[in-house]
């Protein structure tokens, strides 16, 4: 296979006038085409009609229906997977080039339909132009990526081995078989590619099962998919409930691996229930798990105050704080607390709130189950620690009804409190005050997550000390501490975040692959 180095794709400059009207005569034109479509479950390359449909609809004004993916049923989910091991057994013959094409194929088709992909997703889930377009970057890198990476794993010896006289030794990479994918509305572009792209090009067959509140973006990566020549059966297509269709099949016997993101309770049922032997299972189940976050950065007395302040907006309130990458927590040496809080708290002040068709700074969160969450948490807020800013989901903005917070930062949080210990997932920041740096890192370190995390300082020691003792996976320095790159930050947590697979990395694809050591006696 000849190709190019990876690099990864560059962002749009929203900065840039003409650049804003692609957006926005992209935004007319799938409001033409795309509005009301339906994305059906596939099975086996056959669209199938569902007694029922999921129903997406805008979060940033929830009176206009976006659109509509089947409904799978059991009986759907089981003829997925039947078909799924039907096509492994075709599929794990072709060879790594030949799988890599199909991916490569799918990243040019996205490259010509990046903004359409783009200003779906801001319909569907509320996300503005460079929230978007960086996404959409994003799943096209995982699909050059993991062409690339395929590479490494073809052929008998692939893997080192130390010569023995008298015998040939050598190791191969071999598929697991049929996995199932679980994926999260927050990234409905990039994740949702990226978990099977790296399962398929190294010979499994998958079902994926997108989040139900961004199916019909995951149905438009399917049919790019299509389009670029994945065989029937290679990849199911099934959007359902997660607690009908996502259960049965992880609990299913002849599913061989699991590949979740989403949130950490969900997470733990899941790894509980694959890890339950069933009648007939001939396997243990391989679980990868992507999981929440309670993301701090740590601004010390020593920091660049403009550069702290920019990334600790950035970090907290990119895509409404919706990421597991967001920062939720955001601790302050006390010396410089109330300078550096009151420049956060007037910075945020100005964002402004709107849709993601206007590309506000700040839309509406995804639905009405996270609208009563961080509802509550404003509550909590409340009563924890001091309302800085905000403090008020407003349900409606500028004459819309949507899932609308006010951007919000609670001041003076003890760090056991819930505000600094639980996971909200909205635009909503809680602010810590430090002794001292020890003190800063102490309180860092003391949640059960372990996703990303970042330190603004310009103390070398103390940078060095984060970087041995920061219990994350992925840790920044004077900067914002979301918005990974493929293959540039392999990303993925500890502790209850996550298995630390570290997609976008050099080891991930070993995740979905087992090994056969061969000796041959001359
Ligand atoms: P969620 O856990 O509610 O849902 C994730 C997926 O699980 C959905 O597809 C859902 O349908 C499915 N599901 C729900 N119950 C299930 C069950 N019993 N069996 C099988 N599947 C089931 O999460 P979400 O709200 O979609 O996403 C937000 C969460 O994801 C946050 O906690 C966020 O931190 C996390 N996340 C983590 C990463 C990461 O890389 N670590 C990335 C993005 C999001
Ligand atoms: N990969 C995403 C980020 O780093 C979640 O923000």
């Amino acid at each position: 296979l000849k190709i190019e180095p990876y690099r990864p794709q560059a962002f749009i400059d929203f900065t840039k006038a003409e650049n804003v009207q692609a957006y926005q005569t992209a935004l007319t034109k799938v409001r033409a085409e795309q509005l009301g479509r339906h994305f059906p479950v596939i099975i086996d390359g056959q669209e199938r009609q569902t007694e029922g449909k999921l129903v997406s609809t805008n979060p940033c004004d929830t009176s206009e229906v976006v659109g509509s993916t089947g409904k799978a049923s059991i009986q759907d989910a089981e003829d997925a997977l039947n078909g799924a091991w039907t096509a492994f057994e075709s599929w794990k013959t072709w060879t790594m080039d030949a799988r890599a094409r199909v991916l490569l194929k799918a990243a040019a088709i996205l490259k010509r339909r990046r903004l359409e992909a783009c200003a779906l997703m801001t319909l569907e889930v509320g996300k503005n132009y460079a929230e978007a377009d960086v996404e959409v970057a994003e799943g096209i890198d995982f699909l050059e990526y993991y062409a690339r990476e395929a590479m490494k794993y073809e052929g008998f010896g692939a893997a080192e081995t130390t010569w023995f006289d008298g015998e040939e030794n050598g190791l191969m990479y071999l598929p697991l078989g049929v996995g199932v994918s679980i994926s999260p509305w927050n990234f409905p572009c990039a994740i949702f590619l990226g978990m099977l792209a790296a399962p398929i090009v190294v010979g499994n067959t998958m079902i994926v099962k997108p989040a139900e509140d961004s199916g019909m973006i995951a149905g438009l990566m399917i049919e790019i998919l299509i389009e670029a020549g994945l065989p029937a059966g290679v990849v199911q297509f099934l959007p359902g409930v997660g607690e009908e269709v996502g259960e049965y099949l992880t609990t299913h016997a002849r599913t061989r691996f699991i590949t979740f993101t989403g949130s950490r309770n969900v997470g733990l049922h899941i790894n509980e229930v694959a890890a339950r032997h069933q009648k007939g299972q001939k396997f243990i189940k391989r679980v990868i798990m992507e999981l929440g976050g309670k993301d701090a950065l740590i601004i010390d007395e020593t920091a660049d105050p403009e550069v702290a302040v920019t990334a600790a907006v950035q970090g907290g309130f990119g895509f409404n704080g919706q990421k597991c990458s967001a920062m939720s927590r955001l601790i302050v040496v006390d010396s410089v607390y109330d300078d550096i809080v009151g420049q956060f708290v007037e910075r945020v002040g100005r964002l402004k709130v709107g849709t993601g068709e206007e590309n506000a700074a700040v839309t509406a969160v995804v639905n009405q189950e996270s609208f009563d969450k961080v509802s509550s948490y404003l509550e909590i807020g409340g009563s924890e620690g001091k309302v800085l800013l905000g403090g008020e989901a407003t349900g409606e903005q500028g004459g819309l009804t949507g899932h609308y917070v006010q951007p919000t930062i609670i001041g003076d949080l003890d760090a056991q409190s819930r505000m600094a210990q639980e996971e909200i997932f909205g635009p909503v920041v809680s602010v810590l005050r430090a002794r001292d740096w020890a003190h800063a890192l102490e309180i860092a370190n003391s949640t059960e997550y372990g996703l990303t995390g970042g330190v603004c300082s310009r103390d070398r020691a103390r940078l060095e000390q984060a970087r041995r003792e920061f219990e994350v996976g992925n840790l920044y320095f004077n900067r914002k501490i979301t918005g990974a790159i493929v293959g540039v930050q392999p990303f993925g947590g500890y502790n209850m975040s996550g298995t630390d697979s570290k997609a976008g990395g050099p080891e991930y694809l070993g995740n979905f692959m087992q090994l056969k050591a061969v000796t041959e006696r001359w």
